[in-house]
């Protein structure tokens, strides 16, 4: 078992370059199904996530080639099964990203029904019922779900219950094929849907409104391969923020649209954070102490559940209360409990927290409970004193590409070590 190790109160500053966004390019790898043939993706990130949508793909019988680190080459021309396994499905939910594109290609799908996990219990009826009003006919067996439209699809309007971003990325896929033209009411407006719209009309799809919350899909014919490069990842970008902000050394943090991260950065100058934006980039410093903000977690353009732990980080250590409510998720406070371990004062009621700003933090062993938390864990032991070690740091790596070794050029003093706490590294 590796854990991370982070020696509190060096200085973190310089430069960092975001990966592409894991929560586009497991959809676009997923949506390689639409056309068969080689498509190229450049600027996927390298993490256990795009590694597990590489093993669906060729499960499904897509040949996946690694070109170089960041460059994928999928050709499924070869993709001849619709069946996704439990396994699979089990390790990463965002594998139900392939039910769109099975329908649309085969007709038919069968995907394990997922899990929950560690934030909530993400549920999948809204895709369902958004794939049943187009034609899609479903039953529930041994924990799989058994999709058909053996007819295809027949295009309608789907009002969402909730701005889901599955739910909006698997109605896209499915629809591209359908017979007439497919509106998706309440759409989630996430830059990684705009990025996927924008690769499924290079395709040949014919794809309009992304980015608001009304979507036209009119159906079209068989779509073609192309070559198309990841947004890049405005939560990776968010966290190095909130990293720079905590330690307040300035931080320039590239590759990604700053607009990706408007009201996060936004909200962060209400904390006293300076942030100049560039064209791809924002540099982050901080002179004065943190003020207090109340924050609630929103779909896009709404603040980022995928900020909420790194933002509950800083106002941990702000000069007075802050109330986070977290609208997304219904649990996804339990990094709260682990950075109590460092000292925090920090009160959950629902889905509220109420934060009260605390001088510092302290050293501690803690676990990641999730993607995110990890993250946010091991920026707490950035300014925390003494040592933080984090566990169950496989979270980390789902998401984050070469963490450690950014943050060490940073200056952090991080390291992954084994369980039996020999170096492994830097
Ligand atoms: C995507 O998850 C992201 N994952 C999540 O990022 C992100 O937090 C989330 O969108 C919200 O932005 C990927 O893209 C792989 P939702 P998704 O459908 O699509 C409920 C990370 O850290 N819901 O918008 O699953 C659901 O349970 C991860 O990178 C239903 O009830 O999010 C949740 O409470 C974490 N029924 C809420 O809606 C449904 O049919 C939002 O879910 C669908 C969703």
């Amino acid at each position: 078992m590796e854990v991370i190790r982070i020696e509190g109160g060096h200085p973190v500053t310089g430069e960092v370059t975001v990966e592409g966004a894991k929560n586009s390019a497991l959809k676009l790898m997923a949506a390689t199904i639409l056309a068969p043939g080689v498509t190229t993706l450049h600027n996927v990130p390298n993490i256990s996530d795009v590694h597990i949508m590489g093993k669906v793909l060729k499960e499904l019988g897509a040949k996946v080639d690694v070109v170089d680190v960041h460059t994928l080459r999928i050709d499924t021309s070869t993709v001849d099964s619709w069946e996704t396994p439990y396994s699979l499905v089990a390790q990463m939910r965002a594998s139900t990203a392939v039910l769109g594109p099975l329908i649309a290609r085969f007709g038919q799908a069968v995907v394990a029904m997922p899990g929950g996990c560690n934030i909530g219990a993400r549920k999948i009826d809204m895709h369902i019922l958004g794939l049943q009003a187009l034609g899609v006919t479903f039953d529930v067996d041994h924990g799989d779900i058994h999709a058909s439209a053996p007819h295809g699809l027949v295009g309608t309007s789907v009002t969402l219950e909730f701005a889901s971003v599955g739910a909006t990325e698997n109605l896209i896929m499915a629809s591209v094929h359908a017979k007439g033209t497919t509106v998706i009411d309440n759409a989630a407006r996430e830059p990684e849907i705009v990025d996927l719209a924008n690769m499924l009309n290079k395709m040949g799809a014919h794809i309009e409104g992304a980015g608001t919350p009304v979507i036209e899909i009119r159906g079209v014919g068989e779509l073609h391969p192309v070559t198309h490069s990841v947004v890049g990842d405005r939560i990776e970008a968010g966290t190095f923020a909130a990293i720079a902000a905590i330690v307040g050394n300035p931080v320039t943090v590239r590759g990604f649209d700053p607009l990706h991260l408007g009201l996060v950065l936004r909200k962060y100058e209400q904390m006293g954070i300076e942030v100049e934006r560039g064209e791809r980039e924002v540099r982050i410093s901080r002179t004065d102490r943190i003020k207090p903000v109340d924050i609630q977690t929103l779909p896009f353009p709404g603040f980022p559940t995928d900020m909420q732990a790194q933002t509950m980080c800083l106002l941990s250590v702000a000069q007075g209360t802050s109330i986070v409510t977290e609208n997304v998720f219904e649990n996804r406070f339990m990094f709260a409990s682990e950075l109590q371990r460092m000292g925090s004062d920090i009160t959950i009621q629902g889905h509220h927290a109420v934060v009260r700003g605390v001088e510092r933090l302290s050293g501690a062993e803690v676990r990641s409970p999730d993607l995110r938390g990890g993250a946010a864990l091991v920026m707490a032991g950035l300014v925390a004193d003494g040592v933080t070690t984090v566990l169950d740091i496989y979270h980390i790596d789902r998401g984050y590409e070469r963490f450690c070794e950014k943050l060490r050029d940073l200056g952090a003093h991080v390291s992954r070590v084994s369980a039996s706490f020999e170096v492994l590294e830097g």
